[in-house]
């Protein structure tokens, strides 16, 4: 990774087993932490503060498409970043730190750190935690929670309940001694605008970190329901990306399905912030102490006037399905973008380029969800159609690992391994 620069957090094996993290749970999961692997050379901060100088952050996302999100932190002026297993971390002003939870597309997640603690017993964990200065980084009337990840055998004999006991301690010592009044513990609640506290423990080390994104970040707020095998929006962005697509080339998805990759497309095109549709108090950052309003609304207003009227080039989609056609217009309306993208429903055998030239992304249906005697015929078609027909362009093919590959006939010039939930794909990268 380009430009990256050591920072407190110790570098980790920056690679680890495909879809699973010490035996945690995914990290792509939308409330899922765990699959973060921090190491941090010694205690530090224990006196942090959220006017602190220099904010850390983490900003979490699946192992394969780490290099794309360090790349948009880099866009971003990131340069003090450092790779982690499922995740990077980066030092940046509240302002980045700010625009970086609208602008990000691949992020899954971001957190605040607010300390490395030390952590080789609940006791000595309690203690340190007890010295944070709890009321700049919460609020009185927010209730909290603590998500414990444990991620060593060390840690793991702690236990989380009683990492999670040490921490609420703590805070509600913190606060006593400020005779500020404190915020609720809320375990397992539902509570609206909870805050999550993220209590990494690793080598007798706690990193705590705030979740700032509240929901995932794939969540953007125009998804509706209707189809069956949709792409998570921070997946669809990273293909756009990792195809190198900025815009200014037509963009063609001929098997739309609901519209994902297209709008993203749309997004990018634009320059158009993918989480600036979010309602207010939506981002976990707008719950806590250090929350700053007028900065908040400077960069979002910034980033709505930094959007192109219009895209550089056309964007076109379509589907075999006239149902899955209109739920990508719908959903693209809801997203703001439908007025740059030309609809239409047609099978992909039946198409021709809308242009000379451009990118061809696609997500090429499941064998389980077509029936695998198809599979290979609709395989056979797409490289026919390509070849004979798309000469001019570059295309970009999601397809499971275990798909009739060979059917397709073209020699990618790169094959990228990704999970899509579960399932593991490749994108294959075909043409200059
Ligand atoms: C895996 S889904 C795409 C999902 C999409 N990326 C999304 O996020 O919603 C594959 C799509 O290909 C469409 N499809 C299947 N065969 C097709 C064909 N011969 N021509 C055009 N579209 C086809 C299906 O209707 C389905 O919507």
């Amino acid at each position: 990774m380009a430009g990256t620069k050591a920072l407190p957090i110790h570098e980790l094996p920056s690679s680890g087993p495909r879809g699973v993290a010490n035996g945690a749970l995914d990290a792509d999961r939308d409330s899922s932490y765990s699959g973060v692997v921090m190491s941090l050379p010694s205690p530090q901060d224990p006196l942090a503060t959220a006017t602190d100088s220099s904010p850390r952050w983490l900003a979490t996302c699946p192992e394969d498409t780490k290099d794309v999100l360090a790349n948009e932190l880099l866009s971003l002026g990131v340069a003090e970043q450092r790779p982690l297993y499922r995740g990077v971390a980066f030092e940046a002003s509240l302002e980045t730190g700010y625009r970086a939870h609208l602008f990000l597309r691949t992020a899954s997640r971001i957190q605040r750190i607010v300390a490395d603690l030390p952590a080789s017993t609940a006791a000595e964990l309690e203690a340190a935690a007890a010295a944070v200065r709890w009321p700049t980084w919460l609020r009185p009337d927010r209730p909290f929670t603590i998500t414990p990840v444990l991620t060593d055998a060390a840690s793991r004999s702690l236990g989380e309940a009683a990492v999670a006991t040490a921490l609420s301690n703590a805070i509600a010592r913190g606060f006593a001694q400020s005779a500020a009044p404190a915020p609720r513990y809320a375990p397992d609640s539902e509570a609206t605008y909870l805050v999550t506290l993220v209590a990494h423990l690793r080598a007798g080390i706690c990193t705590l970190g705030l979740d700032t994104a509240g929901r995932a970040l794939h969540k953007r707020g125009w998804r509706l329901p209707g189809h069956p095998a949709v792409l998570k929006e921070t997946l669809a962005a990273a293909v756009l990306l990792l195809a190198g697509y900025d815009g200014s080339e037509p963009l063609l998805d001929p098997m739309c399905g609901s519209g994902t990759l297209v709008i993203e497309g749309a997004y990018i095109a634009l320059g158009k912030a993918p989480l600036i549709h979010r309602g207010k108090d939506d981002f976990g950052f707008e719950h806590h102490a250090g929350f700053d309003r007028a900065l908040w609304r400077k960069v979002s207003d910034q980033a709505r006037a930094a959007k192109r009227q219009a895209p550089p080039a056309p964007l076109f989609a379509s589907d075999i399905r006239p149902a899955f056609v209109e739920l990508a217009r719908k959903t693209a309306l809801r997203a703001r973008v439908e007025r740059h993208i030309a609809f239409s429903t047609s099978a992909f055998q039946d198409i021709s380029p809308p242009a000379p030239r451009g990118l061809l992304v696609a997500n090429l249906p499941y064998g389980e969800r077509i029936g695998r005697g198809e599979t290979g015929a609709l395989y056979r078609d797409v490289g026919r159609v390509l070849r004979e027909r798309f000469s001019g362009w570059r295309a970009a093919l999601l397809v499971p690992a275990e798909a009739p590959r060979e059917a397709l006939g073209l020699r990618p010039r790169r094959e990228i391994p990704l999970m899509n939930g579960a399932l593991e794909v490749q994108l294959l990268l075909v043409g200059e």
